[in-house]
């Protein structure tokens, strides 16, 4: 049995992590933990993630907790997920960070603490977004220089980072795939009097309204016909049952950083 500590426990997803590691016979939810000074403090886990009691009470510091399990789950923000890194590096501690926002000083970190634990970093850790990957990287080979590409992407209004790190990984796996530069080739919003569109372009759009849980479209428009791409997520339950695979495939690797493309062994499929 697989013991985990799960960050965040108050979120959207922390409640759904905890409801997923219950249902999950070889893991078991031994610590959660809130952001200092949010009333659920000293909660029930599974009370607060609307189960029933799990015997886990909800804290304040993964440090204190650290010694009991063997990964923790974070799906919190950038800087008490970085906190919480150290916390497993320094306790050598594997760690699924389902967090997404990271500045390029934090990705490096991250890679960095890979390097002395297991890591695997996923934007997105549905099987669908994962299997999407797969689908615009073999998209992009066959219509890539031919076609004008763009990434929409539709979430509730309570998120903060933008375009999400879901539609950037998209981006990114098409920006790789043609050779292109993501960051020089991304058009991140467009307003006014503006320039014709250039071919080569990878345009974003980004939707932030009501509970919608998560919608990805990549476009791939030629003269006469397009392709689209589009993936929906209807409940956060599939980003939190595919954070428990990520869990149990980490749980033997080394130290290393990973995503859910290594989870779900799709680097091979081409
Ligand atoms: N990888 C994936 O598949 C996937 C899927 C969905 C979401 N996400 C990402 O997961 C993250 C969380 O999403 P969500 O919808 O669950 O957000 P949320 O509902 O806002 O939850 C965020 C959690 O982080 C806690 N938190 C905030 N600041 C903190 C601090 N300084 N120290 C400790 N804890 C702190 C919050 O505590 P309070 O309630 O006390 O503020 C809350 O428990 C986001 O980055 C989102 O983009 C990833």
């Amino acid at each position: 049995m697989l013991r985990v500590a799960i960050t965040g426990v108050t979120g959207r997803m922390g409640k759904n992590l905890v409801r997923a590691a219950y249902e999950n016979e070889n893991i078991q939810c031994v610590a959660a933990v809130a952001r200092p000074g949010n009333p659920s403090s000293g909660m029930d886990a599974g009370v607060l993630a609307g189960i029933e009691e799990i015997n886990v009470t909800v804290s304040n510091h993964l440090q204190t907790c650290i010694e009991l399990l063997d990964v923790v789950i974070d799906f919190t923000l950038p800087s008490p997920c970085m906190e919480n890194l150290a916390v497993c590096e320094q306790a050598g501690r594997a760690i699924v960070i389902g967090t997404t926002g990271f500045s390029a000083q934090q990705r490096e970190q991250i890679k960095l603490a890979a390097q002395t634990i297991p890591v695997i970093l996923a934007p997105n850790m549905s099987i669908g977004v994962n299997l999407s990957f797969k689908l615009l990287e073999i998209a992009a080979k066959v219509l890539g220089e031919s076609t004008d590409i763009e990434i929409i992407e539709a979430h509730h209004r309570h998120k903060l980072d933008a375009p999400s790190g879901t539609a950037l990984r998209m981006g990114e796996v098409i920006a790789r795939t043609l050779g292109r530069d993501l960051e020089s080739h991304a058009v991140w919003s467009r307003h006014g009097q503006m320039q014709e569109r250039k071919q080569e372009e990878i345009g974003f759009s980004v939707i932030r309204a009501g509970d919608i849980v998560g919608e990805h479209t990549v476009m791939f428009a030629d003269q006469g016909e397009r392709i689209e791409i589009t993936h929906k997520a209807t409940s956060r339950m599939t980003f939190a049952t595919g954070a428990m695979r990520a869990v149990l495939w980490l749980a033997d690797k080394p130290a290393g950083l990973y995503d859910m493309q290594d989870v779900l062994d799709l680097h091979h499929v081409s």
